[in-house]
């Protein structure tokens, strides 16, 4: 897509380098079959054709062999896979992010979107990009927490009763201008990071919550495949 002077542009980045040892399957969850296709192809196919999104950069395993055998044709050259991914989430972005430092300037906006939430939809980010287009900063996905929240000993027993108000689930794509992003990431203890808000927060920012959809939740047990395939025959008419 074309920028108009002085735009920031917005880049995808997938951290997608996770051996997904809690599916219980030789095969990284990335690459387990879901609907028909490698499950690391729906959100990417979603992010490659979304007219907004300039580019998508994917961060993969150094040795990963099963990415360049997954259908890539409808992304033309928006897509970039990065082989070098680290040992932990936080590190697979923060080496992807310097490794595409000449594709992205400070004022960019990089969006950091697990490959195992294949679930995403074109209306989510649009929803991100619209709040979001006035930040400095940046934000995230995610949705109100409706379940009653117990706080557990080591034995399993209750010791209390959380309350959920102003209680969110983090979601992603979170959306940070990248100058922010890797300044954070580069301060913070990249082993303690789960998720790129908690490495911004650090910093004093504060990013912004938009309202995201259940529908984007993590692929993370072999149960949660069936669910995700049902969501996508649901909302994004695929089977
Ligand atoms: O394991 P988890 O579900 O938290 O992984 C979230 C995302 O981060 C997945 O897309 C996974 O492939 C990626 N990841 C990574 N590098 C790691 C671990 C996880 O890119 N070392």
């Amino acid at each position: 897509m074309d920028q108009m002077p002085n735009q920031p542009k917005h880049v995808a980045l997938i951290p997608a380098a996770g051996s997904g040892s809690r599916m219980g399957s030789a095969t990284p969850k990335q690459y387990a079959p879901l609907a028909g296709r490698p499950l690391i192809e729906h959100a990417v196919h979603t992010l490659c054709r979304h007219p907004r999104i300039d580019q998508v950069f994917v961060v993969l395993a150094p040795g990963d062999r099963d990415f360049a055998a997954c259908d890539w044709r409808c992304c033309g050259d928006k897509l970039m896979p990065l082989y070098c991914g680290g040992e932990t989430r936080a590190a697979s972005v923060f080496n992807g992010l310097l490794a595409a430092n000449d594709a992205i300037d400070g004022n960019d906006w990089v969006l950091v979107h697990d490959a195992a939430r294949p679930c995403l939809t074109a209306a989510d980010i649009d929803r991100l990009l619209a709040a979001l287009k006035d930040s400095e900063v940046g934000g995230l996905l995610a949705v109100p927490v409706a379940d009653t929240l117990k706080r557990a000993n080591a034995e399993g027993e209750v010791l209390q009763t959380v309350a959920r108000e102003q209680l969110w689930r983090a979601q992603t794509p979170q959306m940070f201008r990248y100058r922010v992003l890797i300044e954070a990431l580069r301060r913070a203890d990249i082993a303690a990071v789960t998720d790129e808000a908690s490495a911004v927060e650090q910093t004093g920012a504060r990013p912004l919550l938009v309202g995201g959809s259940t529908g984007n939740f993590k692929v993370t047990y072999p149960e949660d495949l069936a669910l995700a395939e049902l969501v996508l025959q649901q909302f994004h008419g695929k089977r």
